[in-house]
């Protein structure tokens, strides 16, 4: 008994990346229609949820003063949303955020933070949630909380939330890097000069990390030039990734983050220590996509 109500949830909250992403239209409220090829990490921030006489949040990890500890941030949004849908089932819990990931960069922190809340939560309370009503509460929360509530490579449509999962996806050893600027993504949207961009190309069979990165070069990311009009030093990163034995390099998302595919990981490895050595100050780490989200935890 002390053991279930005492047990800690922790989950891996993995960056998501954006291997091409098409802007293709405009709705009428405001948000573009994009066509994405989206993997995750085996790198990101942590989500440990765990029983208590009152509710609490804090963070710790490189980037965790970055961020409002108020109800603002996505973590509480996520507990609130889910217990307004879910009354009966809520107690109060103590909430720790691991942030690792850079903020406001491109790879979906605060959107996986949210879907990593919303998934132990659920298993904290016992809600036997549909993965469809929990990516409806995620789609309240943010366009990528849906997608992020998945956690494998997959295709995704509409605003983002349209997804589906690719069932085969060759592991891609990564290296992820930032050269600490801090991107508005409304702000990249709005500075797009172009929304009707075609979609992208249909995917064939990718069954190898050359395979990708063939079909990758056909393809886009379409808010880059957007971030580099703002922020023209994202085109640094991109450089120095450039500068490595990258198979292939892009920015992710609205930015700044950027990513590099390798033929191993040793070569992410090289490469990680190399850019380390030569920019200290900016994040860098060498990782790989994973395949399946049940790779990412849960441990307790
Ligand atoms: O949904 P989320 O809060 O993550 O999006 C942040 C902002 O990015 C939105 O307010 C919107 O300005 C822009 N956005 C967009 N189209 C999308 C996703 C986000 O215009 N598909």
């Amino acid at each position: 008994m002390l053991d279930s109500l005492d047990r800690t949830i922790s989950l891996i909250a993995p960056a998501k990346i954006n291997l091409a992403l098409h802007v293709t239209g405009l709705r009428d409220d405001g948000y573009h229609l994009l066509d994405s090829l989206v993997v995750f990490a085996a790198f990101g921030d942590r989500v440990s949820v765990k029983r208590a006489p009152v509710d609490s949040f804090d963070m710790s990890g490189p980037f965790g003063r970055k961020l409002p500890g108020d109800e603002s941030n996505l973590v509480l949004r996520a507990r609130d949303a889910l217990r307004a849908r879910f009354p009966k089932h809520t107690t109060p819990a103590v909430i720790h955020l691991e942030k690792h990931l850079p903020v406001a960069s491109g790879i979906g922190g605060g959107s996986s933070d949210a879907a990593a809340t919303l998934r132990a939560l659920t298993a904290l309370w016992g809600i036997e949630a549909e993965p469809a009503q929990l990516a409806k509460i995620g789609l309240t929360l943010g366009a990528d909380v849906p997608m992020c509530l998945q956690g494998q490579p997959l295709f995704a449509r509409g605003i983002g939330e349209d997804i589906e999962r690719l069932a085969t996806f060759p592991r891609l050893p990564m290296v992820l890097a930032n050269n600490g600027v801090s991107i508005s993504t409304p702000q990249v949207f709005a500075a797009l000069e172009r929304r009707d961009n075609p979609a992208l190309p249909a995917l064939p069979a990718l069954s190898s990390i050359k395979d990708v990165c063939a079909y990758l070069t056909a393809t886009d990311n379409h808010l880059f030039s957007a971030t580099t009009k703002l922020i023209p030093a994202i085109s640094e990163t991109v450089g120095a990734l450039h500068q490595t034995a990258a198979r292939f390099v892009r920015m992710s998302g609205s930015g700044g983050t950027c990513f590099a595919i390798y033929d191993s990981d040793s070569e992410a490895q090289t490469a990680a220590t190399a850019l380390k050595q030569s920019k200290p100050d900016w994040f860098v780490v060498a990782t790989n996509s994973v395949m399946e989200g049940a790779d990412l935890g849960p441990h307790r």
